[in-house]
């Protein structure tokens, strides 16, 4: 579970989070809405440690433990994966290299990992640089490849669905879904409320066609300003905007207390 408190964080003195709460609990997966400039990559990248983000105040606990201290290697051992919005590319290390690294084998020598590479198309892009030249499209399922095989706990997306084409949109979403899935026994798997958890920043939302989050939240300048149905919300903000969003759930707030 994750669980921000009172998060505020500067970017070179600039307070760019001005007190964020989040609570993810177990088996969740949450959405995060919000303009362009509103702080969606800022936490997810503070979620992940990435230093140029200066806490100034607050917590971010993973299943009780504040990580804030931790390096990103260390809070990837616990169970948190990203896939970026802009993955850096990265000369002189090719895809395989980086995926025999993170399953300790080699991708030839394995039927399970020479299976996934054929089911999931990744053959291509397996002699080439990490994201070098790769479409939009192309560096999500990448990305996505990597958190496929490592299968994090706790999931981050931001902006799975930009630059992904209506055809790709669909595969997209079933590499999300099969990462979410927990590998637990034949019963749980029945249940449908059984799964990683996680958190997806998106603008359009059309990956929500594809994957069931239970909660979404609207940031703006820095704070999360209201949270309700993902669903409901999506229609609020593409009739009228992020403003009327917001009144809405301000609104429904006040009359059920
Ligand atoms: N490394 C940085 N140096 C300076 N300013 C930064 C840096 N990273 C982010 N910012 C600023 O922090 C603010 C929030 O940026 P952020 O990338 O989190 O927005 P976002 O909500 O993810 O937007 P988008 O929807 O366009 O992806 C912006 O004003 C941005 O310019
Ligand atoms: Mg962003």
């Amino acid at each position: 579970m994750m669980q921000i408190s009172n998060l505020h964080v500067n970017i070179e003195n600039k307070e760019v989070l001005k007190g964020i709460n989040l609570t993810i609990p177990d088996n969740e997966v949450h959405t995060l809405f919000g303009p362009n400039g509103s702080g969606k990559s800022v936490l997810i990248s503070t979620i992940m440690g990435y230093p140029e983000y200066e806490i100034t105040q607050g917590k971010i606990l993973f299943n009780g433990q504040n990580i804030i201290e931790l390096s990103i290697d260390e809070r990837v051992k616990l169970g948190i994966g990203i896939s970026e919005q802009r993955p850096p590319v990265v000369k002189g290390v090719k895809l395989r290299n980086l995926l025999e690294l993170l399953v300790s084998v080699k991708l030839n020598d394995d039927s399970f990992m020479k299976e996934m590479v054929s089911k999931y198309d990744i053959e291509k892009f397996l002699e080439r640089n990490i994201n070098d030249g790769l479409s939009g499209g192309e560096v999500k399922k990448s990305e996505l490849f990597m958190a496929l095989i490592t299968r994090p706990e706790f999931l981050i997306l931001d902006e799975p669905d930009s630059g992904v084409d209506p055809e790709h949109l669909k595969k997209i979403g079933a590499m999300i879904n099969e990462i979410l899935r927990k590998e637990t026994d034949k019963l749980d798997t029945c249940n449908p409320l059984v799964r990683n958890s996680g958190l997806i920043a998106t603008h359009s939302a059309v990956i929500l066609d594809y994957i069931h989050t239970d909660k979404a939240h609207i940031m703006m300048d820095g704070k999360i300003r209201c949270s309700g149905n993902p669903g409901i919300m999506m229609e609020q903000i593409r009739a009228k905007g992020y403003d009327y969003c917001i009144r809405c759930q301000q609104i429904k707030q006040e009359i059920s207390l």
